[in-house]
């Protein structure tokens, strides 16, 4: 796998931007002043506030397994807070049948002082060629706002669910598994979150890796949580020993009731059985009325496992957006539940996807061969293939939107061989 601390800033966005007197250059994380202001714009660009020192010492230290890009005022020393943000590094993305190396994209920021003046653009931009450059197929990124990637091809491809349960309602009709849960501490729980995320990612297609800071703030071990004391940890272990769950949580007071609510910060869980065992100590908690927790696959069988379905409520909403760069290598890498024979038109206002594709699916695995424009099948834009490439989003319903042109034939057999066995999951925020 290619690092992408050693690919190049992207010339073209460095031009771009040198055109209003900025300069776009890699941060130097062995320059700790360098690090840090870095550090400190991104916090500013999301509106958290400043962190303490030993914050910015905790947390810098992570920023040097990415390839960290800010934009600065012209001639600035070193230490001065850029005026723009954003990170990379690649990562597997699961998708069906195996794994794609994906460019993922994050502390996207733009300073108050610098907004609405096509920053951000530059940054987006010079993030894609920047990928498309080292041969990476794929990009990704979640998002504060579902209005802003559009434009640069990405999608809403791995939709999840919000889901909160009154838990009185509800109640609980599953039968208890062979294994036992257990309370473990946080360093415990740090280590289960990692390992079992691991064996999860692979389990459903749209999951990335981890990384050691996001394990460490669900368990509430970095200096900057605010309520680390609240965070508690279980796992499952089944009847042999082996331990095949975890979830992170939080109880909390519900005012002047005496009864609380827990809140879920991270269920991982590689076997029904555990699933079932983790859910089933949340929902027969004594004094716990209500549970929330976000995040989960949209196929959560939750509502199986209680007495009344209409005490869990399950809110979907986008969360993994994803970006084809390389029609032909994105495809291939993922393998089909039907066979297909079609032609697609792909417009891709970057360049990057366009053309005419044949699409041919046999024995599960799929042959992209470009091909003239006069036998097309079916035309969308790079987001919509991207929307239906991790196999989570119906080209049936794309097409009843007006994304995807073609036959309602055409669009069903899409679905037949694109759609994942299990809904697809990004389980961390990035
Ligand atoms: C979102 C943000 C990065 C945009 O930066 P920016 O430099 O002002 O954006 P640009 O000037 O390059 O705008 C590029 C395009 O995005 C659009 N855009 C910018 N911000 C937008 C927003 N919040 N919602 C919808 N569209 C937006 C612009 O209208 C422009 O559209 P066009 O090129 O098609 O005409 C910036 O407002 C910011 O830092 N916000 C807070 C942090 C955040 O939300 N980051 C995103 C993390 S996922």
């Amino acid at each position: 796998m290619t690092d992408a601390r050693t690919v190049p800033v992207d010339p073209t966005s460095v031009e771009r931007l040198a055109g209003q007197n900025l300069t776009y250059r890699m941060i130097d994380t062995a320059s700790d002043a360098d690090s840090e202001a870095f550090f400190r714009a991104d916090m500013r660009g999301f509106l958290d506030p400043d962190p303490t020192a030993e914050v910015v010492t905790a947390t810098t230290d992570a920023l040097k397994d990415r390839r960290n890009i800010g934009v600065f005022e012209a001639g600035v020393a070193v230490g001065t807070l850029p005026v723009a943000t954003v990170n990379s590094w690649i990562t597997p993305l699961t998708v069906p049948g195996g794994e794609v190396d994906m460019w993922a994209i994050s502390s996207v920021t733009v300073s108050g002082t610098h907004r609405r003046r096509g920053i951000a653009r530059a940054l987006l931009e010079g993030e894609l060629r920047a990928a498309a450059s080292a041969g990476v197929a794929i990009a990704g990124l979640t998002v504060s706002e579902a209005t802003i990637y559009g434009r640069y091809g990405f999608a809403s491809a791995v939709p999840v669910a919000k889901i909160t349960v009154d838990t009185r309602r509800a109640g609980w009709a599953a039968p208890a598994p062979a294994g036992r849960v257990e309370y473990i501490d946080k360093e415990t729980l740090k280590e289960h979150l990692s390992t079992l995320h691991e064996v999860a990612r692979t389990q459903r297609s749209g999951q990335i890796a981890g990384w050691d800071m996001r394990w460490d703030r669900v368990a509430g071990l970095t200096p900057d949580h605010p309520a680390p004391a609240a965070v508690r940890g279980i796992r499952y272990l089944d009847e042999h020993g082996a331990v095949r769950g975890v979830m992170a949580y939080k109880l909390s007071e519900i005012p002047d009731a005496f009864r609380f609510e827990m809140s879920i910060f991270h269920i991982s869980a590689v076997t029904p059985d555990a699933l079932t065992a983790l859910w089933g100590f949340a929902l027969q908690h004594d004094l716990v009325d209500k549970i929330s927790v976000d995040l989960r696959p949209i196929d959560d069988p939750l509502p199986w496992l209680v007495n009344d379905r209409r005490g869990v409520e399950v809110t979907v909403h986008d969360h993994g957006w994803l970006r084809i760069l390389d029609v032909p290598a994105a495809l291939s890498a993922r393998t089909y539940r039907a066979p297909l024979d079609l032609v697609l038109r792909v417009g891709d206002a970057q360049g990057f996807a366009a053309g005419a594709w044949r699409l041919t699916v046999t024995d599960g695995r799929a042959t992209i061969t470009p091909v003239a424009e006069d036998t097309v099948d079916i035309t969308l834009d790079v987001s919509t293939l991207s929307a239906l490439y991790a196999g989570g989003v119906s080209a049936v319903q794309l097409r009843a939107c007006g994304r995807l042109d073609a036959t309602a034939e055409a669009a069903a057999s899409l679905d037949d061989a694109f759609r994942a066995v299990e809904a697809p999951l990004l389980g961390i925020w990035y």
